[in-house]
């Protein structure tokens, strides 16, 4: 066991905060911990908590509950797709694993609302399994380590490297946590205190930046042009919530891959860059919408307006 580790598991052991899902291995609690804690604070999740299990004892009685109940019960947590989630993901267990909350970690992360990080955490607290998590804490934790803006493929390599030098994953995970949210807080940070601040190349200093989250979306844009021109351009308003909510394009598909094409216009947002396609359609287009025989009056997105006068 290398030296770092050791002075981690030594100081969590003396240390770690006493929370009630450090004292059991049921995948039941454990899951529900896990997904409460994802956006909501330790301190506020702790009533909320112990309540869960008063209302939905088990997993069958949790599948059996109406999603309204079991929103009524998610209520003040935040985040609410976590509630709905929880619930579809108790109807995958009853009907594909006969009510029992899976073992292989596959099918953990085959549940609704459980990516690699929960997946590890569920896996190595109830199973032992050496998988490591890597939430925002962790990301933090491992690159100031490094001291360096680390992507995601590194992040969950280096996390896979730390956990082997442990004995025990369940440990080692809680460890990462408990010095994320303490001495390597993302607001605040205490190098003083910290066990392992002779290790890390960010002790005193500023910690690396994270790496950008942009993500690129690629979407076509179906201009139909009406045969007869005089009816125009088939617009469809965008709904009330998301990318250009409220205004007037032409329909939107989004594509599962890159085309090899360069995209006609670029939209820059703050976590994501979307590259968009013109293709024309012929026909009538299906879906709602209308035809407009001029955009002009009518609320399109920003930088759209120049991109129709050199292509439409
Ligand atoms: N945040 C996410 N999982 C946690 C855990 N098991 N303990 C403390 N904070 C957490």
């Amino acid at each position: 066991m290398s030296n770092t580790t050791s002075l981690l598991l030594d100081w969590y052991h003396t240390n770690a905060r006493d929370l009630p899902w450090r004292h059991t291995t049921d995948p039941y609690r454990i899951w529900i911990s896990e997904i409460m804690l994802q956006q909501t604070q330790v301190k506020t999740v702790l009533p909320r908590y112990a309540e869960w299990f008063d209302v939905f004892p088990s997993i069958p009685m949790l599948a059996d509950a109406h999603l309204d109940d079991v929103l009524k019960q998610w209520e003040g947590l935040g985040y609410y797709r976590r509630a709905r989630f929880i619930h579809e993901a108790a109807q995958q267990i009853m009907s594909n694993f006969n009510g029992i909350f899976p073992t292989d970690f596959n099918d953990i992360l085959s549940l609704k609302g459980i990516g690699q990080s929960t997946a590890g955490a569920i896996s190595s607290f109830c199973f032992q399994t050496f998988t490591p998590v890597l939430d925002g804490n962790v990301k933090r934790v491992l690159s100031s380590w490094e001291h360096k803006t680390l992507s995601d493929k590194e992040l969950w390599k280096l996390a896979q490297n730390w956990i082997e030098t442990s004995q025990t994953p369940d440990i080692w995970n809680q460890v990462m946590m408990e010095l994320g949210a303490t001495h390597c807080g993302a607001k605040k940070r205490t190098c003083d205190l910290c066990p392992v601040a002779k290790h890390c190349a960010s002790a005193f200093t500023e910690p690396p930046k994270k790496a950008s989250t942009i993500k690129v979306l690629h979407v076509h844009w179906q201009v139909h042009v009406h045969q007869h021109q005089q009816q125009g351009i088939w617009l469809t308003q965008r709904p009330k919530q998301g990318i250009w909510a409220g205004l007037w394009t032409p329909p939107i598909v989004e594509l599962e891959d890159k085309p090899e094409a360069k995209p006609d216009y670029i939209h820059q947002l703050t976590h994501r860059r979307i590259h968009l396609y013109l293709k024309g359609q012929q026909g009538q287009p299906a879906g709602s919408g209308q035809w407009f025989k001029s955009w002009e009056g009518l609320a399109v997105p920003t930088g759209i307006h120049k991109l129709f006068e050199q292509k439409v």
